[in-house]
């Protein structure tokens, strides 16, 4: 079976070669670098494997493109487009659209067509159904569904083999082929009764993320009032063994999923009536925590930051990944700017960002550690500056949340 993978990024391609194995896979992708690297068999994603890709391209199951024509033969297309917040942060459908556009043009004849990128319930059946239509020259009756990803790039104990996909089709026939579909490379497969309810299992799983994330960001902030260590707190409470998950303090979140996708949820609640409070709230508690790491490294050096050097170490939202979407850094690095900083950074797997390199580890006065990647030494970060402020938790002897 000849299949489509819309959007070649972290879901896009790690499904592209997990799925290459059964099927014949077309990853299509209207960034045509990304495209042409990807034939070359460089893979621009960790935890994708170049050789896995070089692998899937020689056996002839595995061809990036960005021709819309290419998809003409294909029996099932799966969606896996950003969603992204717009600059008054409320959900953008744009990319979504886009990829209804291309099916719509490209696709005459019935297809199972499958949604993974994350959105409000609703989406499947009230717009891509009907964008995909409205785009069709002819009237196809294509099958629709959703299965929300859960991939964690980077991650090591949990892939799209062992990780549980929720699924549901808009009709039993849907269903029934996207469980044959994904129960080639997915162990379980978990069917719901409806695609709202697992567009809104998506949405409240990173929810319940980003609201714990909020409460132990806030408790960060009442244990440093309370002179007492906030970590050495949160080990004595998770000796509990049921009713307590220990989540640790930051500098804010990070990446495309938890700063994000609270926001879908809190704007189709509103939409209908219902309270969104706690998420709206915990979004403020997380971007505020920019602002309270920057107040007390400024408390700590005399009260100013003007004219002093800082170097902020770790660019990228998480560690081992290059990633910097709604990267707390960049929060970081606006408040000390706005103090009167002389900011540079360090981050050698983002290595370029908005045209400025990554700088080498020493030169400042005060370091701020965002991520520790494991290239990077305790030793060394430590080393980096005379004042060193950490905010993962990580650096024994430093100042930190
Ligand atoms: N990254 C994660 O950890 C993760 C986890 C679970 C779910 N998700 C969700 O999956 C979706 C995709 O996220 P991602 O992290 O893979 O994004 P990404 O930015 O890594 O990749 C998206 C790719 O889609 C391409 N693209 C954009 N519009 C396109 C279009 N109209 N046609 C073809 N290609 C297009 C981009 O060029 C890019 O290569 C989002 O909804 C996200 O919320 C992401």
């Amino acid at each position: 079976m000849k299949i489509a993978i819309i959007g070649q990024g972290y879901v896009g391609l790690t499904i592209s070669v997990f799925a290459s194995e059964h099927f014949d896979v077309i990853g299509f992708d209207n960034n045509k670098i990304v495209v042409d690297k990807l034939n070359q068999g460089i893979s621009h994603i960790e935890g994708v494997a170049s050789l896995d890709l070089k692998r899937w391209i020689k056996s002839g199951s595995y061809r990036a493109t960005s021709y819309g024509a290419d998809l003409a033969e294909v029996e099932l297309v799966v969606i896996a487009v950003p969603t992204p917040l717009t600059k008054d942060r409320r959900p953008d459908l744009t990319y979504i659209d886009e990829a209804c556009k291309t099916i719509g043009e490209n696709i005459v004849r019935p297809v199972l067509v499958i949604n993974e990128s994350t959105s409000f319930p609703g989406t499947l059946r009230n717009f891509i159904k009907p964008a995909i239509e409205k785009y069709s020259k002819k009237h196809v009756e294509h099958l629709y569904a959703i299965s929300p990803e859960r991939v964690d790039p980077g991650r090591g104990d949990y892939n799209q083999k062992n990780t549980p996909r929720l699924f549901s089709g808009l009709t039993p026939a849907a269903s029934e082929k996207t469980r044959e579909f994904y129960s080639n490379f997915c162990d379980i497969l978990v069917e719901v009764s409806s695609p709202e309810v697992a567009e809104a299992a998506k949405l409240f799983e990173n929810t319940f993320r980003q609201v714990n994330i909020a409460l132990v960001n806030e408790f960060a902030q009442i244990a440093h009032a309370l002179g007492i260590s906030v970590y050495e707190t949160l080990d004595a409470a998770n000796t509990k063994p049921y009713g307590f998950m220990k989540f640790t303090p930051s500098a804010g979140v990070g990446g495309h999923c938890i700063p994000v996708d609270p926001t879908y949820l809190a704007e189709v609640a509103e939409k209908h009536g219902a309270p969104a409070t706690f998420i709206r709230r915990a979004n403020e508690v997380n971007l505020a925590m920019s602002q309270y790491v920057v107040d007390r490294v400024q408390a700590d050096n005399h009260g100013t930051l003007t004219g002093k050097k800082v170097q902020v170490i770790g660019i990228a939202y998480k560690p081992n990944v290059a990633d910097i979407r709604e990267t707390a850094a960049e929060r970081v690095i606006e408040h000390l700017l706005a103090r009167g900083a002389i900011v540079s950074w360090h981050d050698d797997l983002v290595g370029t960002w908005k045209g400025e390199k990554s700088t080498p580890l020493h030169g400042a006065e005060i370091a701020i550690v965002m991520t520790l990647h494991d290239y990077l030494s305790s030793e060394k970060v430590i080393a980096a500056a005379p004042y060193v402020f950490d905010t993962t938790g990580k650096l024994s002897g430093c100042p930190g949340l």
